[in-house]
């Protein structure tokens, strides 16, 4: 969605006559648009009717994780010690929640034939571990290692791994679309110079592989927390072509280029995305801040009216301690954070760091569910503690 896209074949001009190469049907013609029919959309030429289904059944829901109790605390906790596989749909553990905002890991250790549609939800994927192909009604999409992928919501799609031996996700799902911050764009839509990035890191779907095929085809569809089966009759990527603004894209974590300040900058320097209700920000390795007194890890501060989450994904955390890959902080809005003792010291006269994390913050409180729970440093909270004593 940074910019217009078109593969396959479409017709010269769109709602018109376009026949199949018997000259005698006609392929079928969906507009997919998001915001009504005011914000970006594409239009997209189908084999056979996208509105056929054979038959509809509700699943069991998702599993309800809720933890009413959870305090209002400063939270970590390990994701890599959930063991629990899956496929791509069935592996997926949330562990902070709001309405608008849904953060899951998911180790993947099976592949399925299912196809997934979330149909209220745009879907962001981190690829923590693992290599393969997006597959959607949009093309092929290959991700590796730091790979970011934006999925807009009602995208009915497939992951598939090269293989099944350490693939890690972490999955954000959002009510709202993810968009790029409209001050990183001129008003041409052009990405600016000072952007963190430009239209050439961002990876749209590579080559349409259209599946006439006519059969059984099974959708898992997400509608919040409840599930249905939809068979289908016909391939869903049954695709001939497409063309324009709305499709699944890819930006790897290693593309971010990071600002660097004379003191300490915040974290809007390192937005990547954005949303009606959170942000995304990437950390990446970079050089410190250059005043000859500067600090640079972080000051305390208290972010009044939102949520902040920090996924740990690799190299040494500058400011906290007995972080490892995977883990999850929450710093909960209403409480202050930053710096655990002995951390602001030892940044002084550091000259880089080479962390990378992403982080989420919400403009809604966030609930940790018993996976939280769970996978809990029961110490975390108390950490603050000078010489564990206060
Ligand atoms: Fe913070």
């Amino acid at each position: 969605m940074p910019f217009y896209h078109k593969l396959g074949k479409i017709p010269k001009v769109k709602h018109t006559t376009f026949y199949k190469d018997d000259n005698k049907s006609l392929y079928r013609e969906e507009l997919i648009s998001s915001k009504g029919f005011s914000g970006i959309y594409s239009n997209v030429y189908h084999f056979n009717l996208p509105t056929a289904v054979k038959s509809v059944k509700e699943l069991s829901p998702v599993k309800d994780t809720s933890w009413p109790e959870a305090p209002v605390l400063y939270y970590h906790f390990f994701t890599d010690n959930k063991k629990t596989g899956g496929n791509f749909i069935n592996s997926r553990n949330e562990y902070l929640t709001n309405p608008h905002c849904k953060i899951s890991t998911a180790i993947i250790t099976e592949d399925t034939e299912d196809f997934y549609r979330n149909a209220l939800g745009a879907e962001f994927i981190f690829i923590h571990h693992g290599k393969g192909k997006l597959l959607s009604h949009f093309g092929v999409l290959p991700f590796s290692e730091g790979d970011q992928l934006v999925i807009p919501r009602a995208t009915t799609y497939q992951l598939k791994f090269d293989d099944y031996d350490n693939n890690k996700i972490m999955i954000i799902e959002s009510d709202t679309a993810y968009e790029i911050p409209k001050h990183y764009k001129n008003e041409y839509g052009q990405m600016e110079e000072h952007a963190p990035y430009c239209e050439r890191d961002f990876r749209p779907p590579e080559y349409l592989d259209p599946k006439d095929e006519k059969g059984e085809f099974r959708i898992i569809l997400k509608a919040n927390n409840r599930l249905f089966e939809h068979i289908v009759p016909h391939h869903p990527f049954g695709v001939v072509g497409w063309d324009g603004y709305l499709y699944p894209y890819a930006f790897n974590i290693k593309d971010y280029h990071p600002k660097v300040g004379r003191i300490h900058l915040p974290p809007p320097v390192h937005l990547l995305l954005m949303t009606g209700h959170f942000i995304i920000c990437n950390f990446v390795p970079r050089l410190f801040d250059f005043y000859d007194t500067a600090i640079p890890a972080p000051y305390f501060h208290s972010n009044i009216d939102s949520d902040e989450v920090l996924y740990y994904v690799e190299g040494d955390f500058m400011s906290r301690k007995g972080i490892k890959e995977g883990s999850i902080t929450l710093h909960p809005g209403g409480m202050p954070h930053g710096p655990q003792p002995g951390k602001t010291e030892e940044s002084i006269g550091a000259k880089e760091t080479k962390e990378y994390a992403l982080m989420i913050d919400t403009y809604n409180p966030l609930k940790p569910t018993i996976n939280v729970k769970e996978t809990l440093d029961k110490d975390y909270a108390k950490s603050w503690l000078e010489n564990g004593k206060g």
